[in-house]
């Protein structure tokens, strides 16, 4: 049983996915806390509906990325978190919380990483034609949105299709592929080799 955190910015569609699968049983974890850095993210009530500690961090009242990090870190360590899932979580991360979660930090991305890193991804790529969009999850390091891949999946771009329309179908597919790899680090069976990360067979 793995204690999970998660760190998130807002609506916490996909936090809501994994508590999901937690209460269903396909993932065998808790989630002890989620950690926000807004104040009024949607993702805070999810949680406490579901009766997980829920804390607002306000990088505002912290000098430095280092010191707001070092805070949010105290609280991570504090609930014996194991695995950091970043969900939606609009933040770029510093040293301190990287090194502190190195190889035990997952992010979820809307687009087929290294294509459309950063903000507006699924708009970034609409916007440059695409026929095929998806999903990315993957180990969290320093470059943006670049770390060694977990899982990704493919979502075809129809010819009525707006930029929303698409986002829509992506996150359905986040909705699926973030349990997955989840379940796939709880169990052990993620071997990070360079840049490729193995897939043990059950
Ligand atoms: C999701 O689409 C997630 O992939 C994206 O933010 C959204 C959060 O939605 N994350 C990024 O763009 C990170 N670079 P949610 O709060 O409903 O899970």
């Amino acid at each position: 049983m793995s204690n999970i955190a998660v760190l998130v910015s807002g609506r916490g569609s996909n936090l809501q996915a994994i508590i999901d699968s937690i209460e269903n049983g396909y993932l065998k974890s808790r989630i002890t806390v989620v950690i926000s850095d807004v104040g009024n993210a949607y993702a805070l009530e999810r949680a406490k509906k579901h009766g997980i500690d829920a804390v607002f961090i306000n990088p505002g009242n912290f000098a430095s990325k280092e010191l707001y990090e070092k805070e949010v870190l105290k609280v991570l360590k504090k609930h014996g978190s194991e695995l950091v899932l970043l969900a939606g979580y609009m933040r770029i991360l510093g040293k301190t919380l990287l090194e502190a979660f190195r190889d035990r930090m997952l992010n979820i991305h809307p687009a087929l990483l290294p294509a459309f890193p950063g903000l507006h991804a699924q708009k970034q790529a609409f916007d440059h034609g695409v026929k095929v969009a998806g999903c990315t999850v993957h180990f969290v390091d320093e470059t943006l949105d670049c770390g060694p891949i977990i899982l990704q999946r493919c979502v075809e771009v129809k010819e009525d299709d707006t930029s929303e329309t698409l986002a829509d179908r992506i996150l359905e597919q986040e909705h699926k592929i973030y349990p997955e790899a989840v379940k796939l680090f709880v169990e052990n069976r993620l071997r990070i080799e360079g840049r490729k990360v193995r897939i043990i067979e059950s």
